[in-house]
């Protein structure tokens, strides 16, 4: 009797093999892991360790099953065969996004106290008459980044504003952030924590089925401009820039590829012009380069 059970649930087929098999399939070997992290590096240049293997394993499930694919190496050699078309849609899944309104918010009072009213008073009317004020926040992901950018600016030069030419420039690689970023909706929770005068100068707050979301208004919308940018790729701007926030991305890279985007980022900027990068992050030997006028705040000579 045993042995008959053994042998019916040991037929080819039987759910409970399949089961098996599935899971047996789903394993992440050694080959695939070190394969989909040079993939990764190579096309954001973001350096995944041992420590992010459960996360990976995570994100990449999920795609594996939408794809009606049964294993990893599966995936790994779509990632061979079709590795353009399925670019876009693997970083989306592997990028971090974690943000939020006024992070690290004593950049947007460095903002406000030192780099505003230095540039009110230096900066000279161009041939259109405008002062022109450019800040690229330059992995900007679902955009709480460069809307607290406009929102300082708005206030710090109202009664000035008219005179000003402003545009911020929003890049990151994620399509999904980016497109999010665009939209400008948001949870109301995102915002609870804002004085409630820059809530009712910047937020509508949404109705009906909608009452429980934010739409950033539209003043703020018209000075930013929202794009796709790996940070790895070409940089199609000109600049210069006056300020630039490279915030909690560089930590994702390694040593060589952050002294490169240093380098990068000081030929985009304007003389006095300033970096302003995440709370762990630091330029290493870049540092010699600019002077350091803040907490994670430098100054290009
Ligand atoms: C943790 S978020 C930081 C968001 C914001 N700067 C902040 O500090 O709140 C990191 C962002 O970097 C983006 N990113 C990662 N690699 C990138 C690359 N190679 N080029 C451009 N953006 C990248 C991710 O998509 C993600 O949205």
């Amino acid at each position: 009797m045993t042995e008959l059970r053994r042998k019916r649930t040991n037929r080819p087929g039987h759910p409970q093999d399949r089961r098996v098999n599935r899971e047996q399939a789903m394993k992440l070997s050694e080959d695939d892991f070190k394969f989909i992290c040079k993939f990764v590096y190579k096309t954001t240049g973001i350096v995944l360790n041992d420590s992010k293997r459960e996360m990976l394993y995570r994100r990449l499930t999920r795609i594996i099953r939408e794809r009606k694919l049964n294993s990893f190496t599966d995936y790994c050699q779509l990632l061979r065969d079709h590795g353009e078309q399925e670019k876009d849609f693997f970083i989306n899944a592997i990028t971090t996004n974690l943000t939020s309104f006024f992070r690290e918010n004593h950049h947007f009072e460095y903002l406000t106290s030192e780099v505003i009213p230095t540039l009110i008073k230096n900066k000279t009317a161009n041939i259109n008459g405008k002062k022109q004020l450019r800040v690229w926040s330059s992995a900007c992901s679902t955009g709480e980044e460069p809307y607290s950018i406009a929102i300082t600016i708005l206030e710090a030069l109202k009664k000035e504003l008219a005179q000003w030419d402003v545009k911020i420039l929003a890049t990151d690689i994620d399509s999904n952030v980016l497109a999010k970023g665009k939209a400008g909706i948001y949870d109301v929770n995102r915002i609870e924590e804002l004085p409630l005068k820059l809530k009712k100068s910047y937020f509508l707050q949404g109705s009906g089925q909608s009452s429980e979301s934010v739409k950033v208004h539209k003043d703020l919308k018209s000075i930013i401009t929202f794009k796709q940018l790996n940070l790895l790729h070409d940089w199609p701007m000109k600049g210069p820039f006056d300020a630039i926030f490279c915030r909690n991305v560089i930590i994702y890279f390694d040593k060589k590829t952050q002294q490169e985007l240093f380098a990068r980022y000081y030929e985009m900027l304007a003389p006095g012009g300033l970096l302003f990068l995440g709370h762990s992050e630091n330029l290493g030997n870049y540092q010699q380069y600019f002077s350091n006028v803040g907490r994670t705040i430098f100054r290009k000579p």
